[in-house]
């Protein structure tokens, strides 16, 4: 059997994450493909409940550093089911990741080296895929700026800190600017598949020896 395929769909607030992570569910339901969606911050275990009152509440203070190993502590709450379920040969999506946690953290200002280090061991994805405006501006889109952090010169300051990443080999960035959710969804399922045949060819080459 081969392992699943780990896909860590990441953007800006409001660049249609979630709307793309539930479409791709679907897609790989009806293609018989096995899949778990997992979204990070994961509000409703023991950390992710502080978090969700960290966002949602503006009375409610935390050091930068703290939140930060919040966020990390709320990965590594799931880093055991990520892993079973990778090996359990499902296929897993990921709503924000560590490169969320990095960029937003050293936003912030905090080193960028300091942000990564609590999340290293944590399950590698097999494919980043970057959701980006190239021209246009996501904070004109409707319902921006209720939480934390949705404030444009901070959103602009975390594309940044995500633009490091950029050269990653795990790394592709999506350009959603004046594309329909249906055209985003199929360069989506486009990079999944080149992944999913990739480990296919990989076990097949494997048995044949
Ligand atoms: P999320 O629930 O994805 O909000 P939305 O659906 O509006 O995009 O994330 C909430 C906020 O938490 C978002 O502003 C990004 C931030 N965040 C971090 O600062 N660090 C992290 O590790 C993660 C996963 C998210």
């Amino acid at each position: 059997m081969t392992r699943g395929v780990l896909i860590a769909i990441e953007g800006l607030d409001r660049t249609g994450k979630t709307t793309q992570t539930s479409r791709l569910l679907e897609r790989l339901d009806k293609s018989g493909v096995d899949a778990t969606l997992i979204k990070f911050p994961e509000r409703t275990t023991p950390i992710g409940r502080i978090i969700n009152t960290y966002l949602t509440d503006k009375a409610f203070e935390l050091s930068d550093q703290s939140a930060h190993l919040l966020f990390s502590a709320n990965r590594w709450e799931l880093a055991e089911k990520i892993r079973n379920l990778l090996e359990d040969g499902k296929t897993v999506v990921l709503d924000r990741y560590v490169y969320s946690g990095v960029a937003y953290s050293s936003a912030k200002g905090l080193p960028f080296d300091w942000c990564l280090s609590p999340d290293l061991g944590l399950p590698k994805p097999d494919i980043v895929l970057f959701m980006k405006f190239k021209h246009e501006d996501n904070v004109t889109r409707e319902g921006f700026g209720e939480e934390r952090y949705e404030v444009a010169e901070f959103q602009q300051r975390v594309k940044t800190q995500f633009e490091k990443f950029q050269n990653e080999d795990n790394w592709k960035t999506i350009y959603v600017d004046n594309k329909s959710i249906e055209e985003v969804g199929e360069l989506i399922w486009a990079e999944y598949e080149v992944v999913a045949r990739r480990e296919r060819e990989a076990l097949q080459k494997f048995t044949k020896l």
